[in-house]
């Protein structure tokens, strides 16, 4: 198959994204268009080098099964290389720094991923760098890159979002999924609601945010009563780590749990997403049901992330690529 030649793809190269802020609206939908178009690359039907000779550094404080794999196999499909940074086994045991070890991987590679268990370090690490800096989670604050891929799914789901009547449930408190997913929700013009036992609830900030943003937000502790409404239950995992009290954890670990019985009257179009990993939320008996859309959510952070790895390195393909 013949390529163009990629100084006709050549676009202004995008800055950081560290929060959902980074982009525009405007930015976002061109982003899940792209991704569209990556589909048959992110499945390896179609081979499309576009990304040769350029070299991602997945930088990883804190674990990570999806993120990390398919920032890799987005880079590797469209031709590139990564590098693996994990923390145990790296110079982090020897006391070096997080700004040391970015000064290195602003040499060594052209973008950055970086998950970090401390809010702040990704922006922290966008100011050490020069190379763009993609953040993949920092601690309890945002986590950008997976809102795109879950807006990709609600969106191949349902077409558009305006008007959607989205449940986000579980650790609103702690969960940065939720964080970065209801600031792009409330900009589209999404019914928000918020279920979460009173110790969870979203920040009051964020809250107030969403609202400014011109979001219909409703907050409450029960989810049964909202599931027939629903176009979209976005259930999320108690985040064990970041409680500073294990008793307190316990106390909640288990709260909402959805079964194949709970979904009885729901909308047939209604789908249920997890980012993932889950514990208890989301009973097995639901990942045969026609509304379990979870594990392909997941896939779709192969074409998301093609089309932002493009984006950040300069290469425009909504252009006539495929
Ligand atoms: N959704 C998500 O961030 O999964 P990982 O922690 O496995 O990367």
């Amino acid at each position: 198959m013949e390529y163009p030649p990629l100084e006709q793809l050549r676009e202004s190269v995008m800055g950081d994204v560290i929060t959902m802020d980074d982009l525009t609206n405007e930015e976002i939908i061109k982003l899940l268009d792209n991704a569209r178009k990556m589909l048959p690359v992110a499945k390896g039907d179609i081979h499309l080098p576009l990304l040769q000779g350029k070299v991602l550094a997945n930088m990883f404080f804190e674990n990570s099964t999806r993120t990390r794999m398919s920032f890799e196999t987005a880079m590797k499909r469209l031709g590139g290389e990564v590098l693996n940074f994990t923390s145990a086994g790296s110079s982090v045991s020897k006391g070096e720094t997080l700004f040391d070890t970015m000064q290195m991987i602003d040499g060594y590679a052209d973008v950055a991923v970086i998950r970090h268990p401390r809010q702040g370090a990704a922006q922290y690490s966008a100011d050490a760098v020069s190379i763009p800096i993609l953040n993949a989670g920092d601690g309890a604050g945002n986590h950008p890159t997976q809102t795109l891929l879950d807006l990709f799914t609600i969106r191949e789901a349902h077409g558009e979002f305006k008007d959607l009547n989205v449940v986000l449930v579980g650790d609103l408190r702690y969960g940065r999924t939720a964080h970065s997913l209801s600031n792009a929700l409330a900009r589209f013009g999404v019914n928000l609601t918020l279920v979460s036992p009173e110790s969870l609830k979203m920040p009051d900030e964020i809250v107030s945010d969403l609202k400014s943003l011109g979001g219909i937000v409703n907050e409450t502790d029960q989810l049964y009563e909202q599931i027939k409404d629903s176009d979209v239950i976005y259930m999320t995992r108690i985040q064990k780590e970041r409680f500073p009290d294990e008793d307190e954890y316990s106390k909640v670990s288990e709260i909402y749990t959805l079964t194949e019985s709970d979904l009885i009257g729901s909308k047939e179009n209604m789908i249920i997403m997890h980012p993932l990993p889950r514990v208890n939320e989301i009973h097995p008996s639901v990942d045969s049901t026609k509304h379990a859309m979870y594990f392909e959510q997941a896939f779709n952070g192969i074409p998301t992330r093609m089309a932002l790895l493009c984006k950040s390195l300069g290469i425009d393909i909504s252009k006539e690529v495929l």
